[in-house]
């Protein structure tokens, strides 16, 4: 990797980018870049090559900690990779996923939760689930702490869901996913991510709502993209989704793959739709 720029030096000419600067990007038909980031370094990296939002996601128990899925992740390891992106950024948005078992429970335990995260340096916090999170929703919102809501895919539900697989794919489950995506914001999400969903569901939803839509492996229809970062690097292990790509191709440094995917996402070269087959 090459050199870093000094720690506390904000990357020239970029403001911080605040819930306004996201709605004010969605208004203006902006396509909005997150990646998941885990660390003070890559924060650097990231923030510097001008992603707009840094996702500390769960997924960091598959990533970072080698587990096989996000269950076992808990707010303790989230407060502590959530502080060590927070130390690295100066400009980017920083959202933290509330992990499994964090929220579920009570408002008050969701309220304790996303403090810890907030507390911990996030600027949102994100939470998995369908309209029965509407709820916890519309409580932290009134509450002063942004939401982003998390639907379709949801990893913190695989046992339920069967596995990794495609949601919405017939009718009756596309029309839920629909309605529950405006349930949540209705109850005042910000921000809604859409994991692994038919082009043309992504497409309705982000048609019907006021809110940005961020996609990961769900088509070129969202005001948003998403991608692992360690996937996107090509350091994901075993067999990669069709919808990841590697940005190190071809990329003369870990830096200048991030810039490009920056660069695909903004100008919609990335995601490629013709890899969506479903
Ligand atoms: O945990 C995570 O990295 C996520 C993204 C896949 C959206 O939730």
């Amino acid at each position: 990797m090459s050199v870093h720029p000094s720690p506390d030096a904000a990357p020239a000419g970029r403001k911080p980018i605040t819930l306004h600067r996201l709605r004010e990007m969605h208004v203006a038909g902006e396509p909005i870049s997150m990646l998941t980031c885990y660390d003070a370094a890559f924060a650097r990296v990231l923030d510097h090559a001008g992603v707009d939002c840094l996702l500390i996601g769960d997924s960091l128990g598959m990533v970072l900690q080698g587990l096989g899925s996000t269950l076992p992740v808990t707010l303790t390891d989230m407060a502590y990779h959530v502080r060590c992106v927070a130390q690295g950024n100066r400009s980017a948005w920083v959202i933290g996923d509330l992990p499994f078992g964090s929220y579920q429970q009570s408002h008050a335990q969701a309220m304790e939760s996303a403090t810890a995260l907030m507390q911990a340096g996030a600027h949102m916090v994100k939470l998995e689930g369908g309209g029965w999170t509407a709820d916890t929703v519309r409580f932290l919102t009134q509450r002063g702490i942004p939401v982003c809501a998390h639907l379709g895919l949801t990893p913190q539900s695989v046992h339920a869901l069967g596995g990794y697989r495609i949601q919405g794919r017939d009718e009756a489950s596309a029309t839920t996913l629909r309605l529950h995506a405006q349930q949540l914001a209705d109850a005042g999400a910000a921000m809604l991510v859409l994991e692994l969903m038919p082009s043309a569901v992504t497409a309705a939803i982000t048609a019907s709502l006021p809110i940005p839509t961020i996609g990961i492996g769900a088509g070129v229809d969202c005001a948003g993209q998403v991608l692992v970062l360690h996937d996107m690097l090509g350091l994901g292990h075993g067999k990669q989704p069709r919808f990841v790509r590697d940005f190190m191709q071809g990329a003369a440094s870990i830096e200048a793959a991030i810039a490009t995917y920056v660069a695909d996402v903004k100008t919609r070269r990335f995601p490629d739709p013709t890899l969506h087959g479903y």
